[in-house]
């Protein structure tokens, strides 16, 4: 079968290489013979095995009948939007490892697809080579999910690790990263959030069956963790790490939020270290399942884009039931509707005030502390609630930070 790859980059470059290094295998396993037969991009890539597939004319690919598959790992939604939508119409499969179009513009693709009997399917999208889309839309099937949460960003978790374990600052901890080639062309779609974000959308649209667009939803990234705050953490028995969750709130409503927040060190999600992702799902059956690996990188990306390419071709001539309703007004509840407890750090306060505004909390410590300086951890509160009493507070505020209830 003829595969066609839109986007020669990190992740369509790895896509060529796992299906020519890997055909007979495949053959093998699963029966199907994958060809890629056309390459669009436009640079030259003169020193590359694949220079001759390559074109930078997408009409080439889309007026190609011999071409059944499209792979397209371009990133951004424009133009992937246009020729995503071209190729479906054209009855042809669309995979896709493009988060942003898949947030953004998934429900479309789907109807698209839908409509002209074919597949769209976005396994790579979501934590890299960790298999969770399929997981969560069929083998998790029979369950109510409750939550989903997780450690979508592997930039930004690597340089939490970096700072807790080896104690580097922020700033040397993200040149690292960047060093190794672990983050966005722009880091800030990594350190404050918004990767994160448009992953914990696409799994909310697929846990709760509405479309849940990543437009006006509560987003804090890393960039404002300081080592002190990592030190406090430590003294709490917690790590900090960027969790991007969804949360049930009534049958009809849902929070979802990403932001710093301080997890226990008998959670499952404070061991996942490193550029490694994480994803919990809490089920009604299953209780907490943890899906864990490689979140980014080129082979461990283009692996989960060819499980989906070998599922297009494998069963050709029948479409996946996959997909969720259009948007529903209310449906994503103000997260000031969430509820948790907070590390509040701060200075020009007493304990009597505090205590007075937050009724029990518990006190942290660390090493230097200065002694203006006070650490505490609140009870489980609403946000709203949170926010007046602090309103009412004299305090000089530092950092505030949610505290993970897994
Ligand atoms: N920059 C992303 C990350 C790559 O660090 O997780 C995968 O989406």
């Amino acid at each position: 079968m003829n595969v066609a790859i839109l986007g020669f980059g990190v992740v369509g470059s790895g896509v060529a290489e796992v299906i020519s290094q890997n055909r007979e295998h495949i053959k093998e396993n699963s029966n199907v013979s994958l060809k890629v037969t056309k390459i669009l991009d436009i640079r030259d890539f003169p020193e590359s095995e694949f220079a001759p597939l390559l074109t930078k004319n997408f009409d080439d690919i889309l007026s190609d009948d011999s071409i059944d598959i499209v792979c397209e790992t371009m990133g951004g939604v424009n133009p992937a939007f246009t020729f995503v939508s071209e190729c479906l119409k054209k009855g042809k499969h669309v995979v896709s490892s493009n988060k942003e179009l898949v947030a953004t513009r998934g429900f479309e693709l789907l109807e698209i697809a839908r409509e002209n009997n074919v597949n769209f399917l976005f396994e790579a999208s979501v934590g890299g080579g960790i298999p969770i889309i399929r997981p969560l839309s069929r083998c998790l099937a029979g369950n109510n999910v409750n939550e989903v949460a997780g450690i979508l960003n592997g930039t930004s978790n690597f340089i939490l690790t970096k700072m807790i374990v080896d104690g580097m600052s922020f700033e040397d901890a993200l040149k690292l990263a960047q060093n190794k080639g672990y983050a966005e062309k722009d880091p800030t779609a990594d350190v404050e959030g918004f990767d994160a974000l448009r992953k914990i959308c696409i799994l909310a649209s697929l846990c709760f069956g509405t479309h849940v667009y990543p437009d006006g939803i509560y987003t804090e990234g890393i960039s404002k963790i300081t080592l002190e705050d990592v030190a406090y953490a430590e003294s709490y028995d917690a790590v900090i790490k960027l969790i991007a969750r969804a949360k049930k709130i009534s049958d009809d409503r849902i929070t979802v939020m990403v932001t710093p927040c301080l997890v226990k060190n008998e959670s499952m999600l404070s061991g996942v270290s490193g550029v490694f992702n994480a994803c919990l799902v809490r089920g009604d059956m299953t209780g907490d399942v943890l899906m864990y690996g490689k979140g980014a990188g080129k082979l461990a990306t283009a692996s989960a884009v060819v499980g989906d390419i070998i599922d297009c071709a494998s069963n050709d001539k029948e479409r996946k039931f996959f997909g969720w309703a259009q948007e529903k007004k209310d449906f994503v509840a103000s997260y000031l509707e969430n509820e948790t407890a907070f590390y509040v750090r701060a200075t020009d306060t007493d304990k009597n005030a505090i205590e007075e505004a937050f009724g029990k909390v518990k006190y942290l410590s660390r090493e230097n502390q200065p002694e203006k300086e006070i650490a505490f951890v609140t009870p489980v509160m609403k946000e709203s609630e949170f926010g007046n009493k602090l309103s009412q507070l004299s305090i000089n505020l530092i950092s505030t930070i949610r505290i993970s209830d897994y």
